[in-house]
């Protein structure tokens, strides 16, 4: 009889625990214990960091190669519905977990699905991603009553051609969703009680990293600063330069618009990078959790730019009249 009870309570335990996993867990972790307080602060992509020794939550072991991304673009197109962009500061992109050898995935966990364009339309294994239609990510804050956070971010997370808080949804689900340190069981047994949690917490880490990172003000304080004027140009080895040296490790630098091989200045040359400055890249390994900062710069691996190679051969345009608004 015993023996019998000993075994049925096993079985819904078991069964419990199985279910709540199935449910809730990209990587298999359990609701309990993740307040990460007696977990060594290891480096992510360090041989420590491996998901079999160590706490997912509390290392960060699925997207070790953290990168903090920034725009500078010259408008938003959404300027009549009061979209503006921060005068003298660029724009924060995301806060992305690439593989630690510089690939990467998205979409990966279809349960915290809040982009209303998913791009692209599939996960890497073909399932189609269910474009998002509920109330937009930004709502999402409203219960914590994080209406600082909120400004902030319609302040300096600003979208082109689509509402700010779609985007902000599009990097939570594509991007944040990938870390093993934002996954649902690392909130403990009463993320239930206080959904988004992790979607506040992965706003709050992303607006940590971008205001570290003051490009305008690093560009501007070696005398790159954005001009239309047509004997105005720059040479990507500067900007890259600069950036490297306040940042401590060399970012990726992009480039859109025109090819220089394409250009008046860069016909007949095999230069066929991009002339116009329009995205940093900072990269970086982590200490513990990335929502604490503890981060350390890395040079970015692979191609370090999109840009043209060539003296002069960059632009650095000013925004539109009207895009701006005044900080
Ligand atoms: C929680 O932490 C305590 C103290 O380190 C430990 O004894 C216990 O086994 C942990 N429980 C789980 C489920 O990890
Ligand atoms: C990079 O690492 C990821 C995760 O470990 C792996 O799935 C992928 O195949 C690796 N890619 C390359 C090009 O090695
Ligand atoms: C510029 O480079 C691109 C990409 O390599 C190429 O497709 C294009 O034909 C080139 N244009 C000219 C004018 O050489
Ligand atoms: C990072 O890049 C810089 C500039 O190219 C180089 O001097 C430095 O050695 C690189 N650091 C590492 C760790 O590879
Ligand atoms: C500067 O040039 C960019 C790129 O062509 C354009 O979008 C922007 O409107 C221009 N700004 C001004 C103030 O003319």
């Amino acid at each position: 009889m015993h023996q019998v009870r000993m075994q049925v309570l096993w079985f819904i335990s078991t069964s419990a625990l199985l279910f709540s996993e199935a449910q809730a867990s990209l990587y298999g972790e359990s609701t309990l214990n993740h307040s990460c307080v007696l977990s060594p602060n290891i480096l992510s992509c360090s041989s420590g960091a491996d998901p079999t020794q160590v706490d997912t939550c509390c290392v960060e072991t699925y997207g070790g190669l953290v990168l903090s991304t920034q725009f500078w673009d010259t408008y938003t197109g959404l300027e009549d519905q009061g979209q503006l962009l921060p005068k003298d500061s660029w724009t924060l992109h995301g806060l992305w977990p690439d593989f630690c050898n510089g690939s990467y995935t998205g979409y990966c966990d279809l349960s915290r699905q809040y982009d209303p364009d998913p791009s692209p339309a599939t996960t890497d294994d073909g399932t189609e991603i269910p474009p998002y239609t509920g109330p937009n990510i930004g709502t999402f804050l409203e219960p914590f009553g994080k209406y600082d956070l909120l400004e902030w971010m319609n302040t300096y997370w600003i979208a082109q051609g689509q509402p700010n808080a779609d985007f902000w949804g599009h990097e939570f689900s594509k991007h944040g969703t990938c870390y093993s340190t934002f996954d649902t069981p690392c909130y403990g047994p009463q993320y239930n009680n206080t959904p988004h949690v992790d979607v506040l917490d992965f706003f709050e880490a992303a607006v940590l990293y971008f205001r570290r990172l003051p490009t305008w003000e690093w560009l501007a304080d070696a005398g790159i600063t954005p001009s239309n004027a047509t004997d105005v140009s720059y040479s990507i080895s500067d900007i890259q330069g600069v950036l490297a040296e306040q940042y401590g490790a060399v970012p990726y630098v992009g480039c859109s618009g025109s090819r220089y091989n394409e250009t008046e200045a860069g016909s007949g040359t095999t230069d066929n990078g991009r002339t116009a400055l329009s995205e940093v890249w900072y990269y970086s390994h982590v200490y513990g959790r990335p929502q604490d900062g503890h981060s350390v710069p890395v040079n970015a691996s692979g191609s370090t730019t999109s840009c043209a190679t060539s003296v002069g051969a960059i632009s650095y345009f000013e925004r539109a009249d009207g895009s701006t608004r005044l900080m």
